[in-house]
């Protein structure tokens, strides 16, 4: 374990999920924007053809409220700090500093409003983590090019970037540009804004798209780099392990490919070119993508630290008896695995897997880790008979200790880990359901599903257990 820095503890959210102010201070609409929670969402989702054509439909849209931070973060943040965080993820959003993504100037009134969570961090001397881009691609850039489809967003993205970069100079260190980069090609239209139309191979589509944001990504390094050579930059992962089901070689290999789709982006972002079996992923699924010279150059820019979320281990199974008894989690299905429980959600709850994944991370890049998001969703309740309201959720309690002890193991295997950010300080919406009764926080949040409620924020038992924790430096679990 490297002693070089200072381990970090804190907590995360995003933008889109929390800020709400959808169209204040000139704020453009983003992709968020327009998800409904209804049923369908999954729909939205995956294709922004069927979005774009609902957008008006009479729902109620959660990014455009969430749970009102863009007004509440300086109270939020100090909660936070009371909780003893040393680092606070959040992102910024761009729509909110490029209202519709391709203009000159940037939106004074954006970069202020991040100017202001960015003071209250250093007030708190709790340092800032930021994702560039976390789900929310201005929707003008759909609707006018069609998303990270149009190799135009290379550029627009790099200028956001170096606005940031100068603007938040000494101030933010830690960069992530994209969050979960590798979601482009479970959820098309929240990780890339892509659109399809009838017929076309969506696969090709993907990882064209996915390319132009690796290098948009490798330019964002370079950009932070030069800004400031303290800056550091991180390349994210929606990790977890992926298990063949059987020891069947045909499960095995299964369990490979799959990773493979996952590695891909790392391998390129952290290693600085393209891995040899992409040869093979775009064989079989019929794609052949358009570089431009001078791309392979730019993604030598490499990362300086891979950035994970976790949240459950995957198993995948080349039989189709098996692979029909599915899992979910929030993207990827897999099979059952029946040596794990499940969550309230059906996400699969493995702190083994976090420590094997972790291990295999650092073992194939060399580079720090930073966990960015690991935590719970689970519907808690207020007891309203106590005098003062109490979220009794031991179940969190038992979810993040049981991984924070694996990732302590991890660090004692001898993998460098940077920090850790509880996925997410306050309860947010959620990203896959749109709900809110999906909660993670360590604060309640007083708001129902359709954005109705005080918004209250009441401290629940995980948070006075997170306090010591990072107290204890991890020790007391
Ligand atoms: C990650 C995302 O995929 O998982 C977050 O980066 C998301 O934005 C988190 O909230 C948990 O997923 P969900 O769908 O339960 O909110």
């Amino acid at each position: 374990m490297s002693d070089r820095e200072k381990f970090l503890w804190g907590c995360a959210l995003s933008g889109s999920q929390s800020e709400g102010g959808y169209d204040e201070k000139g704020k453009g609409m983003s992709m968020a924007d327009i998800l409904p929670n209804t049923p369908e969402r999954y729909k939205f989702m995956t294709d922004g053809s069927y979005a774009l054509k609902h957008m008006n439909d009479p729902h109620y849209y959660p990014a455009r409220n969430a749970i009102d931070f863009y007004h509440t973060c300086r109270e939020d943040i100090a909660m936070l700090a009371d909780m003893g965080i040393q680092a606070f993820r959040f992102s910024i959003t761009w729509s909110r500093i490029f209202p519709q993504g391709d203009e000159d100037e940037p939106n004074e009134e954006g970069l202020r409003f991040y100017d202001n969570i960015i003071d209250e961090c250093m007030k708190y001397d709790i340092q800032p983590v930021v994702t560039i881009d976390h789900f929310d691609t201005p929707l003008g850039l759909i609707q006018k090019y069609g998303g990270w489809r149009n190799r135009c967003l290379i550029g627009m993205f790099e200028k956001y970037c170096r606005v940031l970069f100068n603007r938040y100079r000494g101030r933010v260190r830690h960069w992530i540009p994209f969050n979960e980069i590798n979601m482009i090609l479970h959820l098309p239209f929240v990780g890339g804004g892509l659109c399809f139309s009838e017929g076309e191979n969506r696969d090709r589509v993907k990882y064209q798209s996915a390319h132009h944001q690796l290098v948009a990504s490798a330019l964002a390094a370079r950009a932070a780099h030069e800004a400031d050579p303290r800056n550091k930059v991180g390349a994210m992962l929606a990790a977890g392990e992926i298990y063949p089901y059987s020891c069947n070689p045909a499960d095995v290999l299964l369990a490979l490919k799959k990773s493979q789709e996952t590695y891909f982006f790392t391998d390129i972002l952290a290693r600085g070119s393209y891995p040899s079996y992409a040869r093979s992923i775009f064989r079989e699924k019929g794609v052949s993508i358009e570089l431009e010279p001078g791309d392979m150059e730019i993604l030598q820019n490499t990362v300086d630290f891979i950035a994970i979320s976790y949240y459950s281990s995957r198993c995948v199974s080349a039989d189709p008896e098996v692979a029909g008894q599915t899992s979910k989690g929030n993207a990827f299905e897999g099979v059952h695995n029946p040596y794990i429980n499940e969550s309230q959600w059906g996400w699969q709850i493995d702190p083994d897997g976090f420590r094997i994944t972790l291990n295999n991370l650092y073992d194939r890049y060399q580079k720090p880790i930073f966990v960015v998001e690991n935590g719970l969703g689970a519907s808690d309740k207020v007891n309203e008979t106590s005098e003062t309201a109490v979220v009794d959720d031991e179940y969190r309690i038992e979810y993040l200790k049981a991984h924070i002890k694996a990732m302590n193991e991890a660090r004692r295997d001898g993998v460098d880990v940077m920090g850790y950010t509880v996925w997410s300080g306050l309860d947010i919406v959620s990203a896959s359901t749109g709900e809110m009764k999906k909660r993670y926080g360590l604060i309640y949040v007083d708001l129902d599903d359709n954005g109705k409620g005080t918004g209250k924020r009441i401290k629940k038992k995980s948070y006075e257990w997170y306090r010591r924790v990072i107290e204890s430096d991890g020790e007391i679990l």
